[in-house]
C-alpha cells in the first residue's frame, strides 16, 4: 500500500517516507521490481562477457557512484541528537515567539561540529566548536546556529572566506592546520588583529571539549527580541550545560585523536544510548535597544566582543534535553541544513555585519550542497508547522502541489484570503529606520583589538595560563616562516607582557615590546 499520511505540502510524512525507500518482505529494484539475486550480474554463460541489458547492475552501479555529496564547506565533520526544549516562559515579556512561552515544549535537532576539518578528521583537535540548534516551533523553524566560542575572528562578513582560506589546509600539500605547517593561519591572524580575542578562546582550554555534553553555546551576534507590544530588546543567546565545562588537556587531545578519533561522536551517541541526556539551559543577556546598540561601553555589534557577565547576567530562559541518537547519520546528521536567518516572528536580527553575510551564505552553500532549492523538503529540515510557500517545481520536488495558481492574490483556487505580510502570528521585521552613506568602511569602535583578549587572559588561572602558554608555543612552533612568528609575538605583547615573554622563550625568540598601551581590565568597576 502506498502511503497515507501527507504533510500540508503533499509529501508522505514520517514513517511512511521510510517505508517508501524500505519496505516489504523481498529486496527490489528502485522501481519496486522484485529481484532474485543482487550479487551476480547477468552474463553470457558464468564465465563470459557481462550482457549491457542487465538493467540491475547499471541501477545498482549507477546509484552507488553518486552516494557522495559535497561536505560543508566548514563545519564539516559534525555529530547529531534529537531532543526537546521547555520554556521556562521568563523571556515571554521580551519576545512573542511562541516557543518562548511558560510550558511550551518544543522540539530540537542539535548537530555539533568542528569547524575546519574534513568530515573524516579527528574530533579532539583544538578547533572552535559548532553548536547548531534547529528548534520546530509551531510558528515554523528557528535556528540558534551558534559556537562554543562567544567571539568570532572577523567583524565583517566579508572577511569569511579569507579567513577559512587561512585556516584550511595548506593548498599547496594539504595537510591540515591542525597537525602540521601552520603559517597561513598564523600569517592571518597576526595580520588581522581582530582575530585575537577569539584566537586567545582557541588556545585556552575552550579549544579541546572534553565532551560536547560539557561545552556552553552561544549566539554571538546580538539579536533582536520584539514583544507582543512591538517593544524591542536586545539579547546574546547562551547554551549552559548542566554537566559543567570541560575540556581535555592537550596530551590527552592528542593521544585520543590517535586511540579513539570518533571520541566525541561516540561520547555523545553513547551517554544518550545510556539514559545519561545532557542537558542545556538557554539564557540571555539583556541589554536596552537604545539607538547606538551599545551597552558599558562595548559595541553589541561587533562579534568579537562580549558582555562580561557581570555587567548583564545570564537570565534563564528554558532547558534543552537531547534525549534521542539520530537512525541514519546521512538522512539527518548530514541533511539537517541550519540558517542563521531562519527566525520566527519575536526574534529579529540586528545590523552586525557578519551576521548579516551569513544570512546570505547558508541557503547560498546549501543550494549546491543538498543539490537544489527543495532542501527543506528533506525530512529533517521539514518544519512541525503548516507550509504553504507558493515555491514550486525544481531538482528534487518531492510534493505534489495542488492547485493551479502560486501566486496571491488569485481568484481560482478557492479566493485564499492570505495577503503577504499580513495575518495574525506572521513574521513582521522590526520597522527599524536605515540611514547612512554608502561606505566601505567599520565603525571607530572596531578598532580595539586587545582589550577583551586581555581581559579573558587576566580572568584565566595560573594552570588555565601554563596551557595557553603551551598552546601558543606549540602552535606557533609549527610555522616555517620566522616573519610570522615574530609579527604574531607582537601582537602576545599587546595582550600580555608575560604571555608574550613566555611564549617568545618558548621559541627561542627575544619578546617584543607592547605597540600600544595596555588596556585597563575592562569594565573595572563590576569584575575583582
Ligand atoms: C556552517 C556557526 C560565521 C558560513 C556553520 C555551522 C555552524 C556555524 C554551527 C554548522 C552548521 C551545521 O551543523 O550544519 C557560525 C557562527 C558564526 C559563523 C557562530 C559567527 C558568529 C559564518 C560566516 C559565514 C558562515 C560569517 C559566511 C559568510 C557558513 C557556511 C556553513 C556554516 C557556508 C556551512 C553550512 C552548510 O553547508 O550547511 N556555521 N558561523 N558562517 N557557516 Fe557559519
Amino acid at each position: 500500500t502506498g502511503p497515507d499520511t501527507f504533510s500540508p505540502t503533499g509529501q508522505p510524512t514520517g514513517a511512511d517516507q521510510a517505508a517508501m525507500a524500505q519496505g516489504g518482505a523481498f529486496l527490489t529494484s528502485a522501481q519496486g521490481v522484485r529481484l532474485r539475486d543482487t550479487d551476480h550480474s547477468l552474463k553470457a554463460g558464468p564465465r563470459g562477457p557481462v550482457l549491457l541489458q542487465d538493467f540491475h547492475l547499471r541501477e545498482k552501479i549507477m546509484h552507488f557512484d553518486h552516494e557522495r555529496i559535497p561536505e560543508r564547506v566548514v563545519h564539516a565533520r559534525g555529530a547529531a541528537a534529537h531532543g526537546v526544549f521547555r520554556s521556562y516562559g521568563t523571556a515571554a515579556n521580551i519576545t512573542r515567539a511562541a516557543f518562548l512561552a511558560e510550558g511550551v515544549e518544543t522540539p530540537v535537532f542539535v548537530r555539533f561540529s568542528t569547524v575546519l576539518g574534513s568530515r573524516g578528521s579527528a574530533d579532539t583537535v583544538r578547533d572552535t566548536r559548532g553548536f547548531a540548534t534547529k528548534f520546530y516551533t509551531s510558528e515554523g523553524v528557528y535556528d540558534l546556529v551558534g559556537n562554543n566560542i562567544p567571539v568570532f575572528f572577523i567583524q565583517d562578513g566579508i572577511k569569511f572566506p579569507d579567513v577559512i582560506h587561512a585556516g584550511k589546509p595548506h593548498p599547496d600539500r594539504e595537510i591540515p592546520q591542525a597537525q602540521s605547517a601552520h603559517d597561513t593561519f598564523w600569517d592571518f591572524v597576526s595580520l588581522h588583529t581582530e582575530a585575537t580575542h577569539h584566537t586567545l578562546w582557541n588556545m585556552s582550554d575552550r579549544g579541546i571539549p572534553r565532551s560536547y555534553r560539557m561545552m556552553e553555546g552561544f549566539g554571538v551576534h546580538t539579536f533582536r527580541l520584539v514583544n507582543a507590544e512591538g517593544a524591542t530588546t536586545l539579547v546574546k543567546f547562551h547554551w549552559k550545560p548542566k554537566l559543567g565545562v570541560h575540556s581535555l588537556t592537550w596530551e590527552e587531545a592528542q593521544m585520543i585523536s590517535g586511540v579513539d578519533p570518533d571520541y566525541h561522536r561516540r561520547d555523545l551517541a553513547d551517554a544518550i544510548e545510556a539514559g545519561a541526556y545532557p542537558q542545556w539551559e538557554l539564557g540571555v543577556q539583556v541589554f536596552p535597544d537604545t539607538p547606538d546598540q551599545m551597552f558599558e561601553g562595548i559595541d553589541l555589534l561587533d562579534p568579537t566582543k562580549i558582555v562580561p557577565e557581570e555587567l548583564a547576567p545570564v537570565q534563564p530562559i528554558g532547558l534543552m534535553e537531547l534525549n534521542r541518537n539520530p537512525s541514519n547519520y546521512f538522512a539527518e546528521t548530514e541533511q539537517v541544513a541550519f540558517h542563521a536567518g531562519h527566525l520566527v516572528p519575536g526574534i529579529d536580527v540586528t545590523d552586525d555585519p557578519l551576521l548579516a553575510a551569513r544570512l546570505f551564505s547558508y541557503l547560498d552553500t546549501q543550494l549546491t550542497r543538498l543539490g537544489g532549492p527543495n532542501f527543506p523538503q528533506i525530512p529533517i529540515n521539514r518544519p512541525h508547522a503548516p507550509v504553504n510557500d507558493m515555491l514550486r517545481d525544481g531538482f528534487h520536488q518531492d510534493a505534489v502541489h495542488r492547485g493551479v495558481a502560486p501566486y496571491k492574490p488569485n481568484s481560482l483556487d478557492g479566493g485564499c484570503p492570505f495577503h503577504a505580510g499580513a495575518g495574525e502570528g506572521a513574521y513582521v521585521e522590526v520597522p527599524a529606520e536605515v540611514a547612512g552613506r554608502k561606505v566601505r568602511e567599520a565603525p571607530a569602535s572596531y578598532a580595539d583589538h586587545f582589550s577583551q583578549a586581555r581581559l579573558f587572559w587576566l580572568s584565566m588561572s595560573p594552570v588555565e595560563r601554563e596551557h595557553i602558554i603551551d598552546a601558543y608555543t606549540f602552535e606557533l612552533g609549527k610555522c616555517y616562516e620566522q616573519a610570522v612568528k615574530e609579527r604574531q609575538l607582537r601582537v602576545l605583547a599587546n595582550i600580555d607582557p608575560v604571555l608574550c615573554r613566555e611564549v617568545a622563550q618558548g621559541l627561542g625568540l627575544p619578546a617584543p615590546e607592547p605597540s600600544e598601551p595596555l588596556a585597563e581590565p575592562m569594565p573595572s568597576r563590576a569584575l575583582s
